[in-house]
């Protein structure tokens, strides 16, 4: 059993149609998105392959009995992975960083140096949670030498999401997780598995470019293999799904896919004119013999545009 300060993991983790929230705040999560996220993806299947974990928000709200869920953002997995291995112990000690005395701009920007040149995984595992809810927007973004450098939020109380913690360690049980890029994770993939695929967006303008989860970028480039990859496991009986934006690029990316669009509303967006209107498109590659009749009993959302 669990300690009684951890009883609203129960209500995050129980109860018919409730979700299990993400304990980070993640650029282009999916937490809003699940159930049409769910609609589209089979009900069974072997495993879960994310290689775009993010904050893992599909993972958390599905129940696949095996679960692949990578990222190239090595903070992020030494994170899970720490979570993972060591619980409540790393929940509490990670807990020490929210405190009145850490939420000034000379701690934040002190223990952000800190962060910047820490070795010690679990040190620096507690310090992303604290950097990601006390940083500024809940962004997560390196300079060019890999350091982070998102400035202080000046939040008046940032929340310590201890349950939320406890629900993704619960989850992490059935989980591994690797520092990899999504061409190695893609090549894991058998058929019988399912693979969600949640890149970073293709920019709706030239201006608008948000990629920094970590100091690499993700270009047009890594978007045309992605569509490539997807179609290939698709022909080895793999159903992959991916989510985008929904541009013209896009749809040529993900030829021969069965998309569903429908708009969204976005809440960081370093574009102005583009914050908070976008259309979002799920394209699904059915894995010959494997997907389409296996689809979740969520069924298809009302409203939802279908083109084939
Ligand atoms: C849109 S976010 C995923 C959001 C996630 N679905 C969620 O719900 O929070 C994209 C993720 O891709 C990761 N990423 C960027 N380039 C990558 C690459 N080449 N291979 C694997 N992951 C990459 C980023 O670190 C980021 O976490």
């Amino acid at each position: 059993m669990f300690p009684e300060q951890y009883s609203r993991t129960y209500l995050i983790l129980g109860g018919k149609g409730s979700l299990v929230k993400p304990f980070l705040k993640w650029a282009g999560n999916k937490y809003r998105l699940i159930d049409r996220i769910k609609s589209m993806l089979p009900a069974r299947g072997f495993r879960l392959i994310e290689p775009f974990a993010g904050s893992a928000a599909v993972f958390l709200n599905t129940n696949y009995d095996h679960n692949l869920i990578c990222d190239t953002n090595a903070d992020l997995i030494g994170l899970y992975r720490t979570l993972k291995d060591e619980g409540s112990a790393f929940i509490e000690y990670s807990s020490l960083l929210f405190c009145e005395g850490s939420n000034t701009p000379e701690a934040y920007y002190e223990l952000r140096a800190e962060f910047n040149s820490c070795r010690d995984t679990r040190r620096k595992s507690a310090l992303f949670v604290y950097l990601n809810r006390h940083g500024y927007n809940g962004l997560c973004r390196y300079n060019l030498k890999g350091e982070y450098n998102v400035p202080f939020g000046s939040y008046k109380k940032p929340y310590f999401p201890r349950a939320e913690m406890l629900g993704f360690k619960q989850c992490a049980e059935k989980a591994v997780f690797h520092v990899a890029d999504f061409r190695d994770t893609m090549a894991r993939a058998n058929a019988g598995d399912v693979v969600y695929c949640d890149p970073p967006y293709v920019p709706l303008t030239a201006t608008a470019n948000f990629t920094a989860y970590s100091s690499g970028g993700f270009t047009p480039k890594d978007q045309l293999e992605l569509g490539i990859l997807a179609r290939q496991l698709s022909a080895r009986g793999v159903t992959v799904l991916l989510s985008n934006h929904d541009t013209e690029f896009v749809s040529q990316v993900y030829e021969g896919a069965e998309f569903v669009r429908f708009p969204v509303q976005r809440f960081i967006s370093c574009d102005g004119e583009n914050r908070g209107k976008a259309l979002e498109v799920l394209a699904l590659y059915g894995g010959a013999g494997n997907a389409g009749e296996q689809r979740s009993s969520f069924g298809m959302v009302p409203g939802a545009l279908r083109t084939g």
